[in-house]
């Protein structure tokens, strides 16, 4: 007998719909409790690679796994109910081929049971997103800046700030809303451009560092809680837990040196023995 669920999940065609219309607010969250506050306010919570620089100290998201992705995605479905929740494929688990993409995402689809993956490139992959859309993969692409070809780009600089970068980035942004991406993430792209872009595609455009511009807006949760020890400079910071942390880790510390630290005696009262 199927169970009827009280909170329907949003899914890759409620985004896809909402092109030019109400923007879809996304954020990052690797896990369950930070999902579970995300999935108040956002339409879909993109579990990133950035989890790679995020919750494991590395310099990029290259040496990211699949493995990794699948235990952060399988904490954020279960702390979120109503959000499209978006699991990123990390470098080296669908580039070679058409075939190693699909298994890759059928694999993150099956296991943590997410709405739809989202791969970094734009007219070089178009093929393999038609072929995973075909498949039942929702994708979401990503170009303009793309994080995982650091090592090729040479750095994270803001792409298409000149006029003379734009085919480029007009041409990946065609190519994967032709394939059947249902939105695409334009990241670190000049204003005019991203405004381009937006008119000239039939799929949301999500920016990261690409203006107002855009259909929707996305960032690492992280950076704009103001957790991340470096940010870029687009981002707007909305909290700033870093130093609340500090000190209360600190307050914490100072009273177990002090032997001030509560005991169970602050929560309950002791039982004494009568003499
Ligand atoms: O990995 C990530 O968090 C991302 C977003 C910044 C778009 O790809």
């Amino acid at each position: 007998m199927s169970v009827q669920q009280d909170i329907k999940r949003l899914t890759a065609p409620d985004i896809l719909a909402r092109k030019g219309g109400e923007p879809i607010v996304v954020l990052t969250s690797y896990h369950a409790h930070t999902a579970q506050l995300a999935d108040k306010h956002c339409d879909v919570i993109l579990v990133g690679d950035s989890l790679g620089m995020v919750m494991h100290g590395f310099e990029t998201t290259v040496p990211v796994t699949l493995d990794m992705m699948i235990l952060q995605g399988h904490a954020v479905m279960r702390g979120s109910k109503r959000a499209l929740v978006v699991i990123d494929m990390p470098f080296g688990t669908y580039e070679a081929s058409k075939e190693q993409a699909f298994m890759s995402a059928a694999r993150v689809l099956k296991e943590t049971g997410c709405g739809a993956i989202k791969i970094e490139g734009g007219v070089r992959l178009a093929e393999t997103i038609r072929f995973l859309t075909e498949r039942g993969v929702p994708v979401m692409a990503h170009v303009g800046l793309t994080p995982q070809s650091i090592n090729t780009i040479g750095s994270f600089r803001a792409q298409g700030r000149e006029e003379t970068g734009w085919a480029k980035i007009e041409a990946d942004a065609l190519a994967v809303a032709e394939a059947g991406a249902f939105s695409v993430v334009i990241e670190a792209v000049a204003e005019p451009l991203a405004r381009k872009l937006t008119g000239q595609i039939a799929i949301p455009t999500i920016g990261i560092g690409a203006s107002v511009a855009c259909d929707g807006q996305v960032l690492v949760m992280e950076d704009m809680l103001g957790l991340s020890p470096r940010v870029p400079k687009f981002v707007k910071r909305y909290g700033d837990l870093g130093p609340g942390i500090d000190k209360a880790i600190a307050d914490y510390a100072a009273e177990v040196r002090a032997r001030t630290f509560p005991g169970p005696e602050h929560v309950y009262p002791m039982k004494t023995r009568k003499p």
